[in-house]
């Protein structure tokens, strides 16, 4: 596959107004015209390089739309405020009253809640399935399907989605496959399996710094020009607009996207590995014993690795909060929800991310209340990580006591 989205994002040269390395930060909400002609030309959409308002797109955030797309292999992209500002108006701008979406039972606790209490009110339903079999989502769609909905690698349960065969599907019925790509930046490339339109939610991997939310779409010009529209564009019309200075250092963190991502994918194999011999319930997608380990090569670009996410299932919940806790006190990490940061991040999404699912919905996916859910952090000696980890879990009973192996 001759795709590599780190060669795309390190291709791209942008100058700043005086010649900076860095593109110039636009600090403006609207912009002059010397013409009137010209403004109604931009109201129409008729006036290319012309800014009408940052609402609409902001110099800094093209850059960042460029960059992105650029990465994923996509004509357009238009970022947001958030991943939320990203995902709903993709949706809304696809679905209408009458509308049905099929979508993963495992997404993200806040996709889920939009898509099961918030999109009803809006005469939009959604059946909810098992994305692993490919026939049940075939069987879940109806005359009034538009959309079929997944994680390329599901939150928080990791499990894979057959891109290529969803897009078959979608296809075959004339949806669009949207693909939530945020746990597998770099590693997947949604849109050359066969996804019309890709999702992430930069808080994560790609902006790495756990110091601001954002969003990105990344599909067609003609579908992310069709957001912006002044008329009917969700994006436009609802306003989740990412601010320039924010995009402006968005794209600064992007740029070293490509080491971090090996790094965290590094991590997380050497941790999967080790703690599945030492006989917890892991669960990896670089992990052999990972139904959908042989799938998942065929889809990544090895380079950048199975991905920096894993869980570990200790028994219960009480276990969970009791191991997190120490952890925290032993420097391990944080006790906080997302991913993506240098430091290793772990909450139990029973409690916390997922909570939105019902209590027997979670049960029958597997969503147990000891699953803690660990974003593995940038550390240097991943096995003195492990060691340490180890001995927590030896503390609160979750492992023997034993000596500890390398
Ligand atoms: C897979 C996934 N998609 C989307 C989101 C939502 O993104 P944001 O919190 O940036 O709105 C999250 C947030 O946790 C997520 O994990």
């Amino acid at each position: 596959m001759e795709f590599n989205p780190a060669d795309n994002i390190q291709d791209l040269q942008y100058f700043g107004e005086f010649g900076g390395v860095n593109p110039s930060i636009s600090d403006s909400s609207t912009y002059t015209f010397l013409s009137a002609k010209t403004m109604f030309d931009t109201f129409e959409g008729n006036a290319e390089g012309c800014y009408l308002y940052s609402r609409h797109s902001s110099p800094s955030n093209l850059y960042l739309d460029k960059a992105l797309a650029a990465m994923e292999g996509t004509e357009s992209a238009n970022v947001a405020a958030s991943g939320m500002g990203a995902i709903t108006p993709a949706l809304l701008q696809l679905c209408g009253n009458g509308d049905h979406i099929v979508a993963s039972r495992t997404i993200y606790g806040g996709t889920y809640a939009f898509l099961k209490n918030f999109t009803p009110k809006f005469g939009i339903s959604t059946s909810f399935v098992d994305i692993t079999k490919l026939d049940l989502v075939e069987a879940a769609i109806t005359k009034d399907t538009k959309v079929l909905y997944c994680e390329t690698v599901s939150n928080p349960l990791l499990e894979i989605a057959d891109i290529a065969g969803l897009s078959k599907i979608a296809k075959r019925h004339n949806l669009k496959l949207i693909v939530d790509n945020t746990f597998s930046p770099l590693s997947v490339a949604p849109a050359r399996l066969g996804a019309d339109i890709v999702i992430h939610s930069l808080t994560k991997y790609i902006n790495g710094s756990s110091d601001t939310v954002g969003g990105v779409c990344c599909a067609s010009q003609e579908f992310i020009s069709s957001l912006k529209n002044v008329n009917d564009g969700a994006s436009m019309l609802l306003g989740p607009t990412m601010d320039s200075l924010r995009s402006a250092s968005v794209m600064k963190n992007l740029r070293t996207l490509h080491i971090r991502m090996k790094q965290h994918s590094y991590n997380a194999m050497y941790l999967a590995q080790r703690f599945e011999n030492d006989g917890i319930k892991t669960v990896y997608p670089g992990l052999e014993s990972h139904p959908g380990h042989q799938l998942y090569k065929t889809m990544i670009n090895p380079e950048y690795g199975f991905g920096g996410m894993m869980t570990l299932d200790v028994g219960s919940p009480e276990k969970a909060n009791e191991l997190m806790e120490l952890m925290q006190a032993e420097n391990l990490g944080y006790l906080a929800v997302s991913l993506g940061f240098y430091k290793t991040l772990f909450s139990a999404p029973g409690t916390s991310t997922s909570s939105e699912i019902p209590l027997e919905e979670r049960i029958q996916m597997g969503l147990t209340d000891g699953l803690i859910r660990f974003s593995i952090g940038l550390d240097n000696d991943i096995n003195r990580t492990y060691r340490m980890m180890k001995e927590c879990m030896q503390k609160v009973g979750v492992l023997m006591n034993e000596l500890v192996a390398d």
